[in-house]
């Protein structure tokens, strides 16, 4: 069943208090509940309670038990009259969390009780109303066998525990801040705790904690900094203070996300909490800093106000990834968190807004709404709020911030309400802003020049075309981030930073007066708004503004546009007797000053070096060249090996041994070019780098390198690296990955006989994603060959997960949903394994939509 934003419809009652009881159980799992009724809109006496694989134990209504007759029940909800306009309700259920494989409700993970209820997860634990405009105070007793469950854990602060005369353990949890069901939490098992404390602005002392299973205490203190700084950070950039006494985070291994802002009681993937730099590559403690932080902000920008309905999904989300990507900048290099939070959006958010699930970042309707936590709602949902910042500048959005806090403290809220709290209080109108709520698609944008010496006027027509949002779709009100140079590199307008214009129109002319020669524009500085920007400048202006630009995000555009032409090229190419075997001169040149330059950043110029990946480059091509772009690339890669193979030897060297991040990552870059020479030298010296790495970024940037070669070496190092990380699940997802990414011929058959491996389960959703979800997205040679092998290994795994976490299973589709860019035989093979799936018996909702809509 389809729901439509335009059916939403407050609730007749609201719930306004919980007293919950929850009795663990290895068998049965009994939830009692005291519900606190109160009449919020005229609309009869009926009361309907969401409930799914429940066993209903009993129903009292104000104190009187209600019999069957006076109740209808069916495998989703419960109804029965309400007695009068406030009253009280008691319900028993028992639930087998040790059953539940979905990882939604209460389910175990490695012996340990957890919970998973965004977006309709409580409803699995016991009756309610389980939708976000419904906030209750919550109590939360957890009744279980001390000796097993020594840890009990709920939202809020500790009320007490003690033992019972049964001599079962209890721990009662006060939450007072009214919250809707889908910020529920509870964890129960035998778990160790690493703590530490924050005081906040007002001098409050605040408990931290990280629960952990037993051995990984030692690899919570990078969360634990991150913890720490992000409090500090919300307290000083938007004022925001936190509000209870405690603040816990549990690492749970098995996790169908990233995270959970639980009010008070966050629950992680533990790949988000744990690391040390024996274990964890830098990449990895740069996900941990960012995850930590959006999760904490949550509490805010989204527990204290938080969505009216699931529509409304990307007022939370979109605006905490802008926050959490706001702080990850201030922490690092905001120019490189800044390419890599584009290259993310480019990687996951533009092909699906080009694509058959497109959807607004406000969808009008939805089947299952797991199916849209996407990288439209989280991504380009923050791309919107950053735009509202530029539009806004600084204090004026900080002003919107404040009123949005003030207005909407306690109570769920709108998209709406929220642009117009940041209007009201930036005094800025968004009227035509707000279209990037409701239209869909990456607008294209294209821009031609013009300069008149005589008259020193130098103007600029732009147009924007949005073909997903239709014809007729009104234009879209773009921030267009502009500087521009003159022949020396130097700015013709004040401020590096550049002018802001308003592109409002479908096709608009901004004209600049006293510019005294034809000036090279850097456009969209700092990528300042979601979109495509259709035309290509000649070479020479991409190698001017790569080695010019001031705005360093510009600065490696220009450069990675240069590289993707050339890549396009020699695809384009590919079957032709001219077909060149090497990047152009211009790149090559462009590229030989980056290896000199020693001003730069470490990690910015690492970033530089890196050549677009096969799948972007698929991207620019209306029909995805599959083989020729991975020749085209790897062909790049050698031949830019063997002509610089000195300085890039030199930059190995020189960044060798040092502890720090950006050197590592330009030194790894370094060797992935020297390897794709397939010398054999510098094979050996990869193998080197993977025996005497100290950390995990190098062991495994080597080991990356060692997979896609048939050296000695190839199978050596996996073996070593299996073995001595055999025990530690996270380490070995990347061993998982490696192999699923490969591209060497045996890759399908390594892939296929890895689902047989013992440390390989469906169950886990890190272990799928790091064979399965690495395959499908990251192997585009294999995923795509042309037997079809890739596209049924996948279905095959759809199939099977539809069963066990259906949540999972349709994550995994949307690769097949790209058939429309593929060839014709592909298209079939594509199509067919959409069909397959679709026969299925029992298909989920969830995989239905996916598939269906595929
Ligand atoms: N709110 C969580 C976060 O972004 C993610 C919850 C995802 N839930 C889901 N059903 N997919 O931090
Ligand atoms: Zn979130």
């Amino acid at each position: 069943a389809t729901i439509f934003l335009k059916d939403y419809k407050a609730p007749t009652f609201r719930i306004t208090d919980v007293q919950l009881t929850v009795e663990l159980g290895e068998e049965t799992t009994r939830v009692t509940s005291n519900l606190s009724f109160s009449r919020n809109t005229d609309g009869g006496q009926q009361v309907r309670l969401h409930g799914e694989n429940l066993t209903l134990v009993s129903l009292e209504v104000e104190g009187r038990e209600i019999p069957p007759a006076e109740y209808t029940h069916t495998d989703k909800d419960l109804t029965f009259l309400a007695p009068s306009d406030q009253f009280t309700a008691r319900i028993v259920t028992d639930i087998r969390p040790q059953d539940n494989t979905e990882l939604e409700g209460l389910y175990k993970s490695s012996g340990n009780f957890c919970t998973q209820c965004e977006a309709e997860g409580f409803r699995k634990i016991t009756y309610f109303m389980d939708r976000p405009d419904v906030m209750a105070t919550f109590t939360t007793t957890v009744i279980g066998d001390g000796s097993k469950y020594p840890v009990m854990l709920s939202n809020g602060n500790l009320d007490g525990h003690g033992t019972l005369k049964d001599g079962r353990q209890f721990f009662r949890w006060v939450d007072p801040h009214p919250k809707p069901a889908y910020l529920f939490a509870l964890v129960a098992g035998d778990l160790a705790c690493v703590s530490d404390e924050f005081v906040t602005m007002s001098g409050r002392r605040i408990d931290l904690k990280i629960y952990v299973e037993k051995g990984d205490e030692d690899k919570c203190a990078h969360a634990m900094q991150s913890l720490k700084n992000s409090m500090k950070w919300d307290e000083e950039k938007y004022g925001r203070e936190y509000d209870l006494d405690i603040f816990m985070i549990v690492a749970v291994s098995d996790f169908n996300m990233g995270a959970m802002e639980n009010k008070g009681l966050n629950v992680f993937n533990s790949k988000y909490v744990l690391a040390s730099p024996e274990t964890a590559t830098d990449a990895d403690f740069d996900g941990i800093e960012s995850v930590i932080a959006h999760e904490y902000f949550h509490n805010w920008t989204g527990n204290r106000i938080t969505c009216r309905d699931w529509f409304q999904l990307t007022l939370k989300e979109g605006l905490t990834v802008f926050r959490d990507q706001q702080f990850s900048a201030d922490m690092n290099s905001a120019a490189v968190k800044r390419i890599e939070d584009v290259q993310r959006l480019r990687a996951a958010q533009f092909p699906e807004d080009a694509g058959p699930l497109a959807h607004p970042i406000q969808p009008q309707s939805y089947v299952e709404i797991n199916n849209f936590y996407t990288a439209t709602i989280y991504e380009k949902g923050a791309e919107v709020i950053r735009m509202i910042h530029t539009l806004l500048g600084e204090e004026k959005f900080r002003k919107g911030m404040d009123l949005y806090f003030d207005r909407h403290d306690g109570q769920a809220v709108t998209t709406e309400e929220f642009v117009a709290a940041l209007e009201d209080g930036s005094g800025v109108d968004l009227t035509q802003f707000r279209r990037w709520y409701t239209q869909p698609g990456t607008p294209e944008i294209t821009v031609t020049d013009q300069y008149d010496p005589a008259t020193r006027r130098y103007s600029l027509t732009v147009r924007q075309d949005n073909p997903k949002a239709g014809p007729k779709a009104p234009p879209l009100h773009i921030p267009l981030s502009l500087g521009l140079l003159d022949d020396q590199g130097h700015e013709l307008m004040e401020g590096a930073a550049g002018n802001m214009l308003n592109l409002t129109e479908h096709e608009q002319t901004f004209t600049f007066d006293d510019i005294p020669a034809r000036p090279v524009p850097s456009l969209f500085r700092n990528f300042s708004a979601p979109v495509k920007l259709g035309s290509n400048p000649a070479d020479e202006r991409l190698d001017f503004l790569f080695k010019n630009d001031s705005d360093p995000f510009n600065r490696w555009e220009a450069g990675q546009r240069l590289a993707t032409r050339c890549l396009l090229d020699m695809v384009e190419k590919h079957d032709s007797p001219e077909r060149p075997n090497a990047p152009s001169g211009t790149f090559m040149d462009a590229f030989a000053a980056l290896l000199t330059d020693e001003d730069l950043d470490p990690a910015f110029r690492a970033a530089a070096m890196a050549l677009p990946g096969e799948n972007y480059i698929g991207q620019q091509m209306p029909i995805v060249a599959v083989d020729a772009i991975h020749e085209a690339r790897s062909a790049s890669m050698r031949s830019i090996g063997t002509r610089f193979e000195d300085d890039l030897t030199r930059i190995y060297n020189q960044n060798s041994g040092q502890d720090n991040m950006g050197c590592r990552r330009l030194k790894n870059v370094a060797l992935s070019y020297l390897t794709a020479t397939e010398s054999e030298d510098h094979i050996l010296l990869a193998a080197r780098q993977y025996r005497e790495a100290t950390n995990m970024t190098d062991r495994v940037a080597a080991l990356g390198r060692l997979v896609d070669t048939d050296h000695p070496e190839h199978d050596a190092a996996l073996a070593d690296f299996y073995a001595r990380w055999e025990t530690d699940q996270l380490v070995i997802d990347k061993w998982f990955t490696l192999q699923a990414m490969a591209s060497r011929p045996q890759a399908m058959d390594d892939v296929e006989g890895l689902l047989k491996h013992p440390a390989f389960t469906l169950l886990n959703p890190n272990r799928v994603r790091s064979l399965i979800g690495a395959f499908a997205a990251g192997n585009p040679v294999h995923f795509h060959s042309i037997s079809g092998r890739g596209y049924r290994f996948l279905s095959d795994r759809i199939m099977e997960l539809n069963k066990t976490n259906p949540q999972i299973a349709a994550r995994l589709v949307s690769p097949l949903g790209q058939w429309r860019r593929y060839s014709p035989e592909r298209q079939t093979l594509m199509k067919e394994a959409l069909n397959r799936i679709l026969e299925t018996e029992n298909l989920s909702p969830h995989v239905f939509e996916m598939t269906n809509k595929s």
